[in-house]
Parts: structure tokens; C-alpha cells; sequence
């Protein structure tokens, strides 16, 4: 939530700061804006709404300087407005401020400052910090780096920051707690800072990757020097970005989560390379080997998530227990933390996050680890805040996942908790040699298949046109699918504004049936599999009430052709696998109809990709 973008050295800063914004303007849109030193003089402009609208704004004039701080908002404290985008100034004007994430106590260290003479132009708590660091200043009459240092020891709460003064135009100070923060170093005293690598990595590829409670000052002329909050220097790990530029552009087609949606074969055969080979019969998750005696032998396991993530868990929960018998339980990372749960060291907290910063799912792994849970991680962004406080994980090699609705990430994650399920189970002896084998082989033919679905895309955008008008829809599966029916939900709810609702096929009856209509989309997976025909009686009852049912079946199906209004078929695929293929028909329906609504697919309203606030 929130972008942050900046730029110190010999370049223009304009212009990487506008181009870093739009790479970053999934983490919100509610407004952008950037400050630049020039000869002396501190310069903000600030829009709502998009990038574009910044862009706009500044035409025409001539924004110099070549140091500068943007940021893209995702609201919290006060609404989307031109007073409330960040940067915020001091009330002299000397220093400005981009923050991501939120200041729990802004509201007592604002009345203090207003009962010292100071006044705001915003209701954001950035700004308060912003004159909190002025009121240290004048006080203490230190340094603006030294000030905020100050000012981050009475804060509680979480943010990413970059300072920019007049005082020492040579410079930015940046920090971070709990939001991610990335420094670029660049040529020649160049240097980049922003919320994740994409604005940076087309100028350089060494990064060092901002810790909790770290200052840095970058500084064109002394180089890069990092301490702690307490003042002890510090050495930077300085890394090197894997991160191509192509798989952060769009690549000619019309949206990221469309391109995301067509990558998935490739993600998920690149999710699986080195890690599985059906011919010679293994499996292998190289992060958490060294965990799976400890997983097998732990009471259960808990799997801690949020949204579309959380869904890809309860397909993990299915997928888990039955092949490797063990107890899993699925929780949501939000409700987790606050409800006191019973964890011991004998519990495996497995957490599941595209991003690997949402502050809820942070939060939970934290509060496990505290109980003395071996904490895991399963997360698609290499060098994230959870990928880096966890035991040992797997990532999911999805590459960048840039459109907010999540696609590709989700498929990824489902593939990397089938391999984790299949290599416990073998490892704990819950599952034969030959259906080991079979599942293997399986699994390494989805991204072919996952192929064949995207091949239907006419088919599917033609069945999205006769639904594009609804107003409400019912998404209904069984067993495994129903988290399938969840995320179907999920999809076509937030990126086309939708009511949707996803239900076990079989909890129909105790209610939502109620709703079925001639208006009412009714999406089934009906594959083949143990509760088939259970769903083909559910199918029945959706029809005898004349809604409209539109079924995911298993290829050469004749019986729910004959009840449905449209049929997607799938290829065959063995029972635990279907959530993998049965997703995708969903995630292009709602892609399809969002167009047709004309929604902002990438960007749905009021969302943000990487949810770093609770
Ligand atoms: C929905 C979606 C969100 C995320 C959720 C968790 O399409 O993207 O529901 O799944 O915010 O995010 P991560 O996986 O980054 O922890």
C-alpha cells in the first residue's frame, strides 16, 4: 500500500521518479506527487487520483532538480485529495516527506505539536511526522537526519519513509518498520529508493534490501551508510537483482492481468523446474527439506493468509491432509493474531503471500514465532519482508505479479503446496508408489493443460458477454473446489464490481438458494471426481429454480450439457489437481466481463496490490 520513489545523483529526477511511480501505482492510486531540490528551493506538486493525472498537472512546466521523492497513496488517514498526497513539507517549507504505512499515535503527538503554535494543511499522519522531525529540529538543532531518527523512537507503528531537505540537498534519509523499502546503487553516486525493485532495476541491479528499525543516507558525494535506530553503524548486504524489465511490461496485451493469466503455463512449469521429475519418480522442495521430519512428525500444521492467498491454502488443506495425513488448519492471518491461539514449538505456521509483505500475514508469523512455532513461508517476491523472517520457504517463481487482482500467483502457489504435499506424504509413507508416480506425472502435464483452457478464450469471452449485466452471482463446488468457488467469487467481485458469492454446492440449500433467479449467474465446477454427481443433484436444484448455470466440467461430459447453459470443459486431470485448471475458466470470465463493464482491471477502485496496513 503506497508506492514510495526516489531518486539522488547527476540525472534529472523527474522523470525516473514519474516512470518508478507508474511501475508502482499497483500498490494504490488515490493520488501521486514528488518534491525536487532545485538551487535551493524545495518544489512539491501534488495530485489525486493517478499518476497520469500528476503527469497532467505538470505539463508544460519545467521540473528540474536531481534529487527528488514521489509517492502513489492508497488512503488511510484522511481521503483521496490534493491536500492529503504525499509529499508532506514541513510548515517552513525546509524539509519534505513520502511515508508508507500508518502512525498509530499521530493523534497525541499532533495535539502536542498544535499546542506548540504548529498548524496542518492535511488530516494525514504523515504530516505530523513530517512537523515532528521540524519541531526536533528547532529544538534540538540537529541534523534532519538525526531528527528523524529522534522522531522514529516516539512512533509506533509502521512506515517506509525517504526525507529530502534543504539543508543537505546532498542527500536522502531513508527508514523503514514492517513496509518494505529497497536502496538501488547506482553510477557514480547515484541512488535509487523505492517500495520494490521494479522502478529501479532498469538503472541497476545492485540493491541493498532496507531491514527493520534501519536508517540509510544516501548521499551523492559520501555513498551509502546505514545505521541503526540506535545509531550503531551498520555494513550493507548489497544483492543482486534477478528482476528482468520485460516481465514488469505489459508485452502487448491490454492488461497485466491479462498477460498474467496467459503466463501461467510458463510460471507454473518454471514453479516446478528443479523440483519435480516424473520420469525418474521424485519430488523436492529444496527450502523446506530440511523442515519435512519436523513437518511430518508436528501435530499439524496451521496455514496463515489472506484473500486469494488464503484460498490457495484451503486447496493446501485438502491436498495436505489427504495425501500426507496431517492436520491442517487454514487461517486468516487478520483473525489469527488477535484471537490468543494456542501455538507451541510442536506447530509448523506456514504463511502463504504473493507479496510476502502483507502486514496481517507479517503480523501472525511474528506472533507464532513468538510462541516458538517453526515458521515457514511460501512467497512469490524474492527478498520480501516474510521470505526474510521465516525459517526456511519455498518460493513460487511466478515472476512479477503487477495487475491487483491475483492470477498467476495463486496457480503458483497451489503448484508449490502439491509438490509439498506429494514429497511429505512420500516421505511420511501415506501414499503408494504408484499413485505417487501418477500424481507426478500429472503435475508436470498442467501447464500443457492449463494451455488447452487458454486456447478457449472466444468461448469464454463469448459466455462472459451474456453475463457482463448481472448484478449478483453464485459460484458453487465441492471438496477441493470449493476454494476454487471462493476465488471464482473473489475475482469477479473485485475486478468488476459484481456482488459475487462462493458457497459449498452443498450449503446452497440452507440459504443462498433463495437468491437463484432467471438473473442469477450460477458458475458450478462440476469435473469428474467423488461428489460428481452429488454437484450434478446441486446443478438440478439451481436449474429447477431457473437460474442461469454456467459449468466447468471434465472434457466429453454429456451429463451437465444436457441441464446447463454453457459448459467450459477441461481436460482430465487427477482429482487433487483440478483446482489448478478449473481456476482459469473463472479468472478469464471475470477478466472478460470487467473489460466488457469497462472496470479498470489492473487497478480496481479502492484496492492495492500489497496490503502493508492491517
Ligand atoms: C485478490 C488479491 C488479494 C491478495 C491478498 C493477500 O486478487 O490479490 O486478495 O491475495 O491481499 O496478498 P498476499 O498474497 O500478497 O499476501
Amino acid at each position: 500500500m503506497c508506492g514510495i520513489v526516489a531518486y539522488i545523483g547527476q540525472k534529472e529526477a523527474y522523470p525516473i521518479i514519474v516512470k518508478g511511480l507508474k511501475r508502482l501505482e499497483y500498490r494504490g492510486y488515490d493520488s501521486a506527487g514528488v518534491a525536487l531540490l532545485h538551487n535551493g528551493d524545495l518544489n512539491l506538486y501534488k495530485k489525486q487520483g493517478k499518476v497520469a493525472n500528476l503527469e497532467e498537472f505538470t505539463e508544460g512546466k519545467n521540473i528540474l532538480g536531481n534529487a527528488g521523492i514521489g509517492h502513489t497513496r492508497w488512503a488511510t488517514h484522511g481521503r483521496p485529495s490534493d491536500e492529503n498526497a504525499h509529499p508532506h513539507s514541513s510548515t517552513n517549507g525546509d524539509i519534505a516527506l513520502i511515508h508508507n504505512g500508518i502512525i498509530e499515535n499521530y493523534a497525541s503527538i499532533k495535539s502536542e505539536l498544535k499546542s506548540k503554535g504548529y498548524s496542518f494543511k492535511s488530516d494525514t499522519d504523515t504530516e505530523v511526522l513530517t512537523i515532528l522531525i521540524e519541531d526536533i529540529i528547532n529544538s534540538e538543532g540537529v541534523s534532519p537526519a538525526e531528527a528523524l531518527k529522534f522522531a522514529l523512537k516516539q512512533v509506533i507503528g509502521a512506515y517506509a519513509i525517504v526525507l529530502l531537505s534543504k539543508s543537505n540537498p546532498d542527500q536522502l534519509v531513508a527508514a523503514r518498520k514492517s513496509s518494505p523499502l529497497v536502496i538501488g546503487i547506482g553510477k557514480e553516486g547515484d541512488f535509487y529508493c523505492a517500495s520494490d525493485a521494479t522502478p529501479i532495476i532498469e538503472y541497476t541491479k545492485k540493491v541493498v534490501y532496507l531491514e527493520d528499525e534501519e536508517i540509510a543516507i544516501l548521499d551523492r558525494n559520501a555513498g551509502l551508510k546505514l545505521y541503526s535506530l540506535d545509531d550503531v553503524a551498520k555494513t550493507p548486504y548489497i544483492q543482486k537483482l534477478a528482476l528482468k524489465l520485460e516481465a514488469i511490461e505489459k508485452g502487448g496485451y491490454d492488461h497485466f492481468m491479462l498477460k498474467e493469466i496467459h503466463e501461467q503455463p510458463r510460471s507454473i512449469k518454471d514453479c516446478v523446474r528443479g523440483r519435480l521429475n516424473a520420469s525418474e519418480g521424485w519430488v523436492s522442495l529444496g527450502g523446506i527439506k530440511d523442515y519435512e521430519d519436523k513437518i511430518i512428525k508436528a501435530q499439524r500444521i496451521i496455514l496463515i493468509a489472506c484473500g486469494t492467498s488464503w484460498h490457495a491454502a484451503l486447496v493446501a488443506e485438502y491436498l495436505i491432509e489427504d495425501l500426507a495425513r496431517i492436520n491442517v488448519e487454514v487461517e486468516y492471518a487478520s483473525e489469527f493474531r488477535y484471537r490468543n491461539p494456542i501455538i507451541n514449538e510442536n506447530d509448523i505456521v506456514i504463511a502463504i503471500s504473493q507479496s510476502g509483505e502483507t502486514a496481517d500475514t507479517l503480523a501472525a508469523l511474528e506472533l507464532a514465532k513468538s510462541k516458538g512455532a517453526t515458521i515457514l513461508g511460501i512467497c512469490n517476491v524474492v527478498g520480501s519482508s516474510i521470505s526474510r523472517i521465516t525459517d526456511a520457504g519455498s518460493y513460487t517463481h511466478a515472476g512479477p505479479e503487477i495487475g491487483v487482482a491475483s492470477t498467476k500467483a495463486f496457480t503458483a502457489q497451489v503448484t508449490v503446496l502439491s509438490l509439498m504435499a506429494l514429497s511429505l506424504a512420500k516421505k511420511k509413507g501415506t501414499i503408494s508408489d504408484s499413485k505417487f508416480r501418477v500424481m507426478l506425472t500429472e503435475l508436470e502435464a498442467i501447464p500443457q493443460k492449463v494451455q488447452q483452457i487458454l486456447d478457449k478464450n472466444d468461448e469464454i469471452k463469448f459466455i462472459s458477454e451474456q453475463y457482463k449485466d448481472a448484478s449478483n452471482a453464485l459460484y458453487l463446488g465441492r471438496g477441493n473446489s470449493f476454494p476454487v468457488a471462493l476465488e471464482g467469487a473473489l475475482k469477479l467481485k473485485e475486478i468488476s464490481y459484481i456482488h459475487a458469492e462462493g458457497y459449498p454446492a452443498a450449503e446452497m440449500k440452507h440459504g443462498p438458494i433463495a437468491l437463484i433467479t432467471e438473473e442469477m449467474p450460477v458458475f458450478v465446477i462440476a469435473t469428474q471426481g467423488p461428489s460428481y454427481e452429488k454437484v450434478v443433484s446441486n446443478i438440478q436444484e439451481v436449474s429447477a429454480r431457473k437460474g442461469k448455470i454456467i459449468a466447468i466440467v471434465t472434457e466429453g461430459d454429456k451429463v451437465v450439457r444436457n441441464i446447463a447453459d454453457h459448459v467450459i470443459e477441461i481436460p482430465e486431470v487427477n482429482e487433487h489437481l483440478v483446482p489448478l485448471l478449473a481456476t482459469i475458466p473463472f479468472q478469464l470470465l471475470s477478466y472478460h466481463i470487467a473489460v466488457m463493464r469497462d472496470c479498470n482491471v489492473d487497478q480496481p477502485r479502492n484496492l492495492a496490490k500489497s496490503v502493508t496496513v492491517e
